[in-house]
């Protein structure tokens, strides 16, 4: 029988790593659910929805704790659960694994195995534990809505008697899973929708959901992705030119909503003070990358600030504020990665440590930071 635990996350993390849909599931591959009272309830899920989903509701912590074999968490366990759980206790979690290095190695000292799920390797059999995808797609919605909420203006363009009302120019920064989202929501609403990014895919993709690509394409940028599909550091002399043609195309917008990022690195700066001053009054920019520093120079992480009449928005966890979704899709992601490892006739944990989304994922293990990337940095 595995055992399967689930704490109450930060007060600040209003998602979960369980779902009445997984609880069920995971019942059915013959874990044993136990899970803290009341932890759901920021996501809109009942203690009563988990009973029913074959869980069982513990009323502390430390109960749900105290023979785990699992722990499924958002963020990163407190101090509280690395104390109740046993060496050798697998938890699974967005460990934000490049920030707060003591705390990670708290996390090892624990002698927990620790897994990072935004580590995941983008390969096609891991689609589906993609927890970056899962809850950028949200976050990309959910840019364009509150953007268009704090915009004074309609984003389609309405003709009525008394005149025509003209459709919002809406620029996306980073064409990956958030911006992609982030263009079909905004075309939804009847914007006129450009977008850049510095992979070449983007471009193809932008173009297919209807909206026009903007982008410097010299043969660095025909070289920018990785082969895990990600962007690369650009160079000084591409940023410039970047730089250039973004300056004339934003004093233009009226929505500017960023996403770019690069793994592991802080976000590039990408609109500077004297593009934003170049904006129109009433216009609004929403940095979906404030989390990683922001892609704007002004912005100011987790504030919305006005500068010449420009609202800048850089909120943190946005895929947070629609906490049902997220936390359906996270513990989904949760669950496809466990299924890999439950053997369901044997009822135990059958982890493969040689597999590439074991490895990719793992950071720590037997006291130690095990993860390539982690140990490299401290060497
Ligand atoms: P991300 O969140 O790391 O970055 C967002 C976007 O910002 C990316 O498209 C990136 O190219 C762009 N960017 C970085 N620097 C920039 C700059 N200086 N200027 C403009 N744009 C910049 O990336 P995300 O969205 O997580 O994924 C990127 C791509 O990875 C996806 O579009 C997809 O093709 C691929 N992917 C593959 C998966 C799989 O096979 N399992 C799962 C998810 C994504």
């Amino acid at each position: 029988m595995i055992n399967i635990a689930v704490t109450n996350e930060a007060d600040d993390e209003p998602r979960i790593g369980l779902s009445p849909e997984t609880a069920k599931k995971l019942s059915a591959l013959g874990c044993k659910v136990k899970m803290l009272a009341g932890a759901g309830a920021h996501a809109h899920f009942s203690d009563n929805d988990y009973r029913n989903a074959g869980a069982e509701i513990a009323e502390t912590a430390q109960d749900a704790l105290k023979s785990a074999d699992i722990l499924l968490k958002v963020g990163r366990p407190n101090s509280e659960d690395l104390k109740d759980l046993k060496s050798g206790a697998m938890v699974v979690g967005i460990l934000n694994p490049f920030d707060d290095r003591a705390g990670l190695e708290d996390i090892a000292k624990s002698g927990v195995t620790a897994f990072a799920m935004e580590l995941m390797p983008r390969i096609s059999r891991a689609q589906s534990m993609d927890v970056l995808s899962s809850q950028s797609n949200l976050a990309g919605y959910k840019a364009v809505i509150d953007a268009a909420g704090a915009f004074g203006r309609a984003l389609p363009m309405m003709m009525t008697a008394a005149g025509t009302v003209p459709p919002a120019k809406t620029f996306i920064m980073g064409a990956g899973v958030a911006g992609l989202q982030a263009v079909a929501t905004a075309r939804r609403l009847g914007a006129v929708v450009t977008s850049t990014d510095v992979r070449p895919a983007a471009k193809e993709q932008v173009q297919s959901l209807g909206a026009k690509f903007v982008a410097v394409e010299d043969d660095e940028f025909r070289e920018a992705e990785t082969a895990g599909g990600y962007a690369k550091e650009m160079s000084d002399d591409y940023k410039k030119k970047q730089a250039e043609l973004i300056a004339q195309h934003i004093a233009k917008q009226d929505i500017v909503i960023t996403t770019a990022l690069i793994p592991g690195r802080p976000a590039p700066k990408l609109i500077s003070k004297a593009m934003v001053e170049s904006m129109p009054a009433g216009s609004v920019i929403f940095d979906l990358a404030a989390e990683r520093g922001g892609n704007c120079e002004l912005t100011k992480p987790g504030e919305t600030t006005v500068t010449n009449g420009v609202t800048i928005m850089g909120p943190i966890n946005v895929a947070g504020q629609l906490p049902g979704n997220a936390s359906s899709l996270y513990a989904k992601n949760l669950l496809a990665f466990l299924e890999t490892m439950i053997d369901k006739e044997a009822g135990e944990l059958k982890i493969d440590w040689d597999d590439e989304i074991v490895k990719g994922t793992l950071v720590a293990r037997d006291g130690e930071i095990v993860h390539p990337s982690l140990t490299e940095e401290t060497a």
